[in-house]
C-alpha cells in the first residue's frame, strides 16, 4: 500500500480514482495542488464536493460541469479534455475506466498542466499566420507591380504613338506646302498629347514623392475659384472638342493658405475623371464655404460606382474599371486625397452605380484671431 501511494506521488500527473458511486478512492497530492482543493473537502470523499469546490475556478463551469457528467453517464468510455481555469492556466484531462476482473469498478482521471506547452504552440501558430500575411502581402505587391509596370508603359505608349503620327503627318503637310489651318490643329494636338504625357510623369513622380515621405507644400494665399479656373482652362479644349458642358458655381472667393498647384492638380484629376466615366453629360462644379471649411464638390452623370469600388478608388492603382475600356494609371485619385490630407482636409466620393458620382473635397479655413479688447 504504501508502496503503491509513494508511486503516485511520484507520477507526474494530477491522479484521482472514482468508484462508480462516484467517492473518491485514491488521489495525489499533485491532483490537490493543479485544482487548488484543501484537504478538508477531499477529506469528505465525494466526488460531488471537489467538483462543486472547482466550480468557481473554471473558466466556463457550466460547460465543464456538462461534460464531467456526460463522460460519468458512459461508464465504459475513455475520454481526453482541456479545460482552462479562470487564472489562465490549462489543464489537459484523461479519463479511462477502471476495470477489475473486466468489469467496470470505477474511473481514473489524470490531470496535467499544459499552458506553458499550449501557449507555446499557440504562438508559434500566431507567428506563423503572419507570417504567412505577410508573405501573402508581399506577393500581391509584386503582382501589383508588375500590372502597373505593364500598364504604365502602356498608357506612356499611347499619347507617344499619337504624336509620332501627328509629327508625321506635318511632315508630309510641309512638303507640298503650308496649311496653316491644318498646321495649327495638328499642333494642338501634338500638345495636348504631351500634356498627357506631363500628366503621367508628374503622377509617377508624385507617387515615388509620396512613397519617399510626403508631398511638399508651398503655401500661399490661394483663392480656390481661381484654382477652378485654371483648372478648367487645361482642358476647355477637350470640354469644347466632346462637347461636354461644364458649370462652375461659385459666387464668393475662397481664400485660404495652400499649395495652389497641387490644389490645381486635385481638380485637373476630378476633371479628367468626370470627362473619361461621365457619359458626356454636363460636369457640374460647386464652391462653397461656412467660414471653417472649405467645400468643393465635382458631379458627373456618368457610370457612376458600386460601394466595393468606392471603397478602394482612394488606393494606390485602385481602379474600378478596365483598363481596356478606360485608360488610366489608378493614381490620379491616390494621390489626390494624399495631397488633401497633407492640408489637413479630407476627400469622399458619393455615387451609385450608373448614376454618375459626386467627388467632395473639403479643405479646413483658417479661423480669424479673436479681435482684441
Ligand atoms: N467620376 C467617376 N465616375 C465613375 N468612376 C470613377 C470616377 N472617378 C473615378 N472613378 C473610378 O475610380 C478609379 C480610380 O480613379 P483614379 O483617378 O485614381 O484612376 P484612373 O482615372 O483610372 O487613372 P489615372 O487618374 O491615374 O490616370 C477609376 O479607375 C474608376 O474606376
Ligand atoms: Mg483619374
Amino acid at each position: 500500500m504504501s508502496l503503491l501511494k509513494a508511486t503516485l506521488e511520484s507520477a507526474a500527473d494530477g491522479i484521482l480514482a472514482v468508484d462508480l458511486s462516484r467517492r473518491i478512492v485514491l488521489f495525489n497530492r499533485r491532483f490537490a495542488e493543479i485544482f487548488l482543493i484543501p484537504d478538508e473537502v477531499l477529506a469528505r470523499r465525494g466526488d460531488a464536493y471537489a467538483l462543486d469546490f472547482v466550480r468557481d475556478i473554471m473558466r466556463d463551469p457550466d460547460g465543464f460541469r456538462s461534460r464531467i457528467e456526460a463522460i460519468y453517464a458512459r461508464p465504459d468510455a475513455t475520454s481526453f479534455d482541456v479545460f482552462e481555469l479562470k487564472d489562465g492556466r490549462l489543464i489537459e484531462c484523461y479519463s479511462l475506466p477502471q476495470y477489475l476482473a473486466r468489469a467496470v469498478v470505477g474511473r481514473v482521471w489524470s490531470h496535467r498542466d499544459v499552458t506553458a506547452r499550449v501557449r507555446a504552440e499557440r504562438q508559434r501558430d500566431r507567428l506563423l499566420l503572419e507570417e504567412r500575411r505577410a508573405r501573402a502581402e508581399a506577393e500581391e505587391a509584386v503582382r501589383l507591380r508588375d500590372e502597373f509596370v505593364a500598364i504604365a508603359s502602356h498608357e506612356l505608349r499611347t499619347p507617344l504613338t499619337s504624336l509620332q503620327l501627328v509629327v508625321q503627318g506635318l511632315e508630309r503637310w510641309l512638303a507640298p506646302g503650308m496649311d496653316v489651318e491644318r498646321a495649327r490643329s495638328a499642333l494642338l494636338r501634338c500638345k495636348r498629347q504631351i500634356r498627357r504625357l506631363a500628366a503621367l510623369v508628374d503622377g509617377l513622380l508624385d507617387v515615388s514623392c509620396i512613397q519617399a515621405g510626403g508631398l511638399d507644400l508651398k503655401l500661399s494665399e490661394v483663392d480656390l475659384r481661381e484654382v477652378i479656373r485654371d483648372a478648367a482652362a487645361q482642358v476647355a479644349d477637350q470640354l469644347a472638342q466632346e462637347g461636354i458642358e461644364l458649370i462652375v458655381q461659385a459666387e464668393r472667393p475662397v481664400v485660404g493658405r495652400w499649395d495652389g498647384d497641387r490644389l490645381e492638380r486635385v481638380v485637373t484629376s476630378l476633371l479628367a475623371n468626370a470627362i473619361k466615366f461621365g457619359g458626356g453629360r454636363p460636369i457640374q462644379i460647386a464652391l462653397a464655404s461656412d467660414g471653417r471649411i472649405a467645400r468643393l464638390s465635382m458631379t458627373d452623370h456618368g457610370i457612376g460606382m458600386d460601394q466595393e469600388t468606392q471603397s478602394k478608388l482612394f488606393e494606390r492603382f485602385g481602379r474600378g474599371v478596365s483598363v481596356r475600356h478606360y485608360g488610366g494609371l489608378g493614381l490620379g485619385l491616390y494621390i489626390a486625397r494624399t495631397a488633401v490630407e497633407a492640408h489637413g482636409g479630407r476627400m469622399y466620393v458619393e455615387s451609385e452605380l450608373g448614376q454618375g458620382a459626386t467627388f467632395t473635397v473639403e479643405l479646413p479655413l483658417p479661423q480669424a484671431a479673436p479681435e482684441s479688447p
